[in-house]
């Protein structure tokens, strides 16, 4: 297991101006054209990001060079795989400047993370009468989970509302504090919203009044600087694939002492120290929590999307995001009659931005911006509690990443013009 993650935290990475039209060149799918002839514009990086070269071969490299099983072989190939994988993990932790690699288990998706949590922290800590605080903003891989949760021990949620602006009501979040609750999970950014959370300050609230805190960082990691020591969170999620690495990649980061003091959540293979016929031992964290052979490519290649995104710079890509997402905002209320925008201002968003015509449902939206190459998503984009909150039965939504360009969104802004023509016609 490698050392101390000693290395500059990302937030604190020297800003240098990204170039999306020079990154564009480092992912090979934008230069291929659709069904209809048409050019990739690519606006549904919030449902999974594309993958750069180096990902694409690091996944490749593997399976064409190495492809030998981690942590069993003692042959060459064997230890090259293992070595490479394990170096994923020192990369992950750099990238969230966790304090040791051991803190980062492997899972397969940020869902599996937060599941992992529930089952294994949860079972052992929530009691009847113990309240946990969701927010009304959850994707439903932070809801769903501690719905089971607390129907199984007879606990109970509590919400913290958002408001006409999209932003959580700290207020209420305050008074729900006293409730004593025994956890608070919430999300970094918001996959529909967009809202980038005070996560550092809802945390320390949530300490004050005695509650651990699990953050959902699927929207987050990919887009701003994370740096989970200064959060002082003590559970961080996210997803490969949402930050430019392969499917079937993710991680869990928690404090040590958490991880030592949770039981197993899968059991079999690699996870034991000793096994017996009646009764056995586990492994050290974080092997005891990653049973089974996992998908050692797609961890791999998430190592090389880590490499990536540090080449870039959180800082950078941060920047370069806030100003599309303010040009997404200025121009889409311009140029598209009628279209309804929803989340707040840009200094409190990531780059996502959902919105509804007048009359015409976001599927039949998607489905004509799809003719001239442009893909953005259209349902609850697994967020039905708050598409109800602001009573929408759906949205449309076309959600950025540092591959983006500003020609995207006038592309997107001339669609949705010819979609209110056809529509009104
Ligand atoms: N959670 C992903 C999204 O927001 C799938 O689209």
């Amino acid at each position: 297991m490698a050392d101390v993650v000693t290395t500059t935290p990302p937030s604190q990475a020297k800003p240098a101006r990204l170039d999306p039209h020079r990154l564009r060149a480092d992912f090979p799918i934008l230069a291929t054209l659709n069904r209809f002839g048409k050019p990739l514009i690519y606006l549904d990086s919030a449902a999974t990001s594309l993958k750069p070269l180096t990902v694409i071969e690091a996944v490749d490299g593997y399976n064409r060079e190495y492809s030998a099983n981690i942590h069993r072989g003692i042959y060459e190939m064997a230890e090259r795989a293992t070595a490479s994988y394990e170096e994923t993990r020192v990369k992950v932790a750099r990238l969230i400047n966790a304090p040791h690699p051991r803190e980062i288990v492997f899972v397969r998706n940020a869902t599996e993370a937060i599941n992992l949590v529930a089952y294994s922290w949860g079972r052992h800590n929530i009691g009847r009468g113990d309240s946990i605080v969701l927010t009304e903003m959850e994707h439903h891989a932070n809801l769903v989970p501690w719905q089971l949760l607390v129907q199984e021990k007879d606990g109970d949620l509590e919400f913290v509302p958002v408001t006409d602006d999209g932003l959580l009501a700290l207020e209420v979040y305050e008074a729900l504090l006293h409730l004593r609750p025994k956890l608070v999970a919430f999300t970094h950014v918001s996959n529909m919203l967009g809202t980038i959370n005070p996560v550092r300050q809802l945390t320390e609230m949530a300490h004050a009044a005695g509650a651990l805190v699990l953050i959902d960082g699927a929207q987050a990691v990919p887009h701003v600087p994370v740096d989970v020591q200064e959060i002082g969170a003590d559970f961080y999620v996210f997803s490969g694939h949402k930050m430019l690495g392969p499917t079937g990649s993710g991680a869990l980061w928690a404090r040590a002492e958490l991880l030592e003091a949770m039981p197993p959540f899968m059991a079999g293979g690699d996870m034991i120290r000793e096994v017996h016929l009646r009764r056995s031992d586990w492994n050290e964290i974080p092997y005891k929590f990653e049973a089974g052979t996992p998908d050692i490519s797609a961890q791999i290649g998430m190592g090389a999307a880590a490499d990536y995104l540090m080449s870039i710079g959180m800082d950078a890509a941060r920047d370069y995001e806030q100003e599309l997402v303010r040009y997404a905002l200025d121009v889409l209320p311009r140029e598209v009659p009628g279209i309804e925008l929803y989340g707040p201002a840009a200094e409190y968003r990531g780059g996502v931005v959902s919105f509804n015509l007048p009359g015409i449902h976001p599927h039949d939206v998607a489905q004509i911006l799809d003719r001239s190459g442009i893909c953005v998503r259209a349902g609850h984009h697994c967020t039905m509690p708050l598409h109800e909150r602001f009573d929408l039965a759906a949205t449309a939504r076309a959600s950025f990443n540092v591959y983006t360009v500003p020609e995207e969104i006038d592309a997107l802004a001339a669609g949705l013009r010819d979609v209110v023509r056809i529509f009104n016609r």
